[in-house]
């Protein structure tokens, strides 16, 4: 199969492609970081390193044009580049925060689910693979955007199954919960290193390769069943009481 994994320069997505590039896949890894990319594309057999914004339409419809030929017909495209940033209550935090993330998690993942459709229902085969959250279903302080967001995905998820119905085309929504080994937290933190690692201390939190075998599971079904939504949470993580403020 020919994989296309957007966001490939660190964690789920660098796993995705290892999982694929390491089962004989071909893997088109993308991201903005060029270096992360290359070093990727030198421990797979079969990989393209593909540096490009995804909300730069332009560049990324020419990025997709300029693959050699036997890199074309995408087969997978795992639309898992995003992000969360803050943490901040609704009326406290920075707006342009928010605009990043409907930008990269929203606007772009559309656009190249867009830019890539067509040839898939040509060919009358494929998957689409987004990378949801279970912060899509369940609220939390600080979410909003962020939460927002994921819900716009595993709707969008949703939207395409009844719009390609008849035509084998396959769309999944993998929603995990918290994960630790890749770079979501510091970029949520700005940086801030030791606030990113006390969320995961002690948590036993998913690991991107657990996201990514999940990913290669979902993509490897015989191709008359289809799964719609996985929501993965670690062991660890589960709901609790709903919040009542009382004066
Ligand atoms: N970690 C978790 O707890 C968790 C839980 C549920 C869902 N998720 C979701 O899983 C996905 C992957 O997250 P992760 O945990 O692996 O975080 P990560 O390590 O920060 O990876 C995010 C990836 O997205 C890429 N990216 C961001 N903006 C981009 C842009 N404008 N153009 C191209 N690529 C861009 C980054 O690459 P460059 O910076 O090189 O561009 C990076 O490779 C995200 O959609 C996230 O919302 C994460």
């Amino acid at each position: 199969m020919n994989v296309l994994v957007t966001g490939a320069s660190s964690g789920f997505g660098r796993a995705i492609a290892q999982e694929f590039g390491g089962k004989g896949h071909k893997v088109i890894a993308l991201a903005r970081r060029k270096e992360q990319l290359e070093s990727l594309a030198q421990e797979i057999p079969h990989c393209i390193a593909l540096p490009c914004d995804i909300c730069d339409k332009d560049s990324l419809r020419q990025a997709i044009e300029s693959l050699p030929q036997n890199f074309k017909e995408i087969d997978v495209l795992v639309n898992n580049a995003g992000l969360a940033l803050g943490l901040t209550s609704a009326d406290k935090c920075d707006f342009e925060d928010w605009e990043r993330m409907i930008e990269v998690n929203v606007k772009a993942l559309a656009f190249i689910t867009r830019l890539i459709l067509p040839q898939m229902v040509e060919r009358k085969s494929g998957h689409i693979i987004t990378i949801g959250s279970i912060a899509g279903s369940y609220p939390y302080p600080g979410g909003n955007v962020y939460g927002a967001s994921k819900a716009f995905v595993r709707q969008f998820a949703l939207g395409l199954r009844a719009d390609l119905s008849g035509t084998n085309v396959r769309v999944s929504d993998i929603e995990p919960g918290l994960a630790g080994g890749s770079e979501f937290s510091l970029v949520r933190f700005k940086g801030d290193k030791s606030k990113a690692d006390a969320l995961y201390q002690g948590a036993n939190a998913l690991t991107p390769q657990d996201i990514a075998q999940a990913v290669y599971w979902v993509a490897t079904l015989p191709k008359h069943i289809n799964v719609n939504t996985l929501e993965i949470m670690p062991t660890s993580q589960s709901f609790s009481a709903l919040n009542v403020h009382k004066e």
